[in-house]
């Protein structure tokens, strides 16, 4: 970060696409590049139902917030935050309960600016530029810290973001230190991408120039990240079959991301 709080411009690898603003393309929103929009074009011809996808990804997100603050938590760590798509983490969370307080975390500094800028002077979220293959970086960091206590129940959110890990990252492992470092009675909303419903090798490819591959694992392989956790009903299902709230648009059952809320007993 520079000194003002913004970032240097030598930070920002503009030349290759970046997950975080080739998924705030295929959401229609504007802080992306020439590349990122290439690349989300390219995404959109190897899989069309990217583009529902993604919108069904952020609505389980929502849901799953309404459902985690609903159970009593007031504490939410959001990894891989993306950038900001209103309703935020924080207004959805702020919706049923005014007191929740929320650690946006995400490796990109576009990403820690604009939700920076977006949340100034607000005391009940922070926002921090920092790796989730460092989990212990994030639970100790100080920005974290002042928002989260970890002696209190904590909804951990990784939505979207578990499929950038290589398996060389051990994924398993950097899921498990944070799940380690959360009391009993918190929770962990996951979602992650898969190619159980079609072939999406290509789309794969895709991410192979961008600044993070992509990782598609199949639900066994998705189900090992709730370890130590219980699966809410319906367990892991794809996003837009995770409990709905509304009619689930024409071609859900072939997006390729499942989604999951599960809670830690002990
Ligand atoms: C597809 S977006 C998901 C945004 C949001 N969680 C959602 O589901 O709507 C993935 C986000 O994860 C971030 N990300 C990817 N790899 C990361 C890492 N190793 N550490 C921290 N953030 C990462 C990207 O910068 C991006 O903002």
């Amino acid at each position: 970060m520079g000194q003002d709080g913004g970032f240097r411009a030598e930070e920002i690898d503009t030349s290759r696409p970046h997950p975080a603003r080739i998924y705030d393309y295929l959401l229609g929103g504007k802080d992306n590049y020439e590349v990122d929009r290439r690349a989300g074009d390219e995404l959109a011809a190897a899989a069309p139902e990217v583009r529902i996808g993604v919108q069904a990804n952020r609505d389980f997100m929502r849901r799953a917030v309404r459902h985690v603050v609903g159970a009593g938590v007031r504490q939410i760590l959001d990894i891989g935050t993306g950038l900001p798509t209103s309703p935020n983490v924080h207004e959805t969370a702020h919706a049923v309960a005014p007191d929740v307080r929320v650690a946006y975390v995400d490796n990109d500094p576009i990403v820690n600016t604009h939700a920076g800028a977006l949340l100034s002077g607000s005391g009940t979220t922070s926002t921090v530029l920092a790796d989730l293959r460092d989990p212990q970086a994030i639970i100790d960091h100080p920005e974290v810290r002042k928002v989260i206590d970890f002696d209190e129940p904590v909804a951990l959110l990784l939505v979207a973001i578990v499929h950038f890990l290589t398996e060389a990252d051990e994924p398993e492992r950097i899921v498990a230190t944070l799940r380690d470092a959360l009391p009993a009675g918190s929770f962990l909303v996951l979602s992650h991408a898969t190619s159980d419903f079609a072939d999406r090798r290509d789309a794969e490819a895709v991410y192979n120039q961008a600044t993070a591959t992509l990782n598609l694992r199949p639900k066994a392989a998705v189900m090992r990240f709730f370890d130590g956790f219980e699966l809410a009903e319906p367990g892991l299902a794809q996003v837009p079959f995770w409990r709905p709230d509304a009619p689930s648009p024409a071609g859900s059952e072939t997006i390729g991301i499942y989604g999951g809320v599960a809670r830690k007993s002990a």
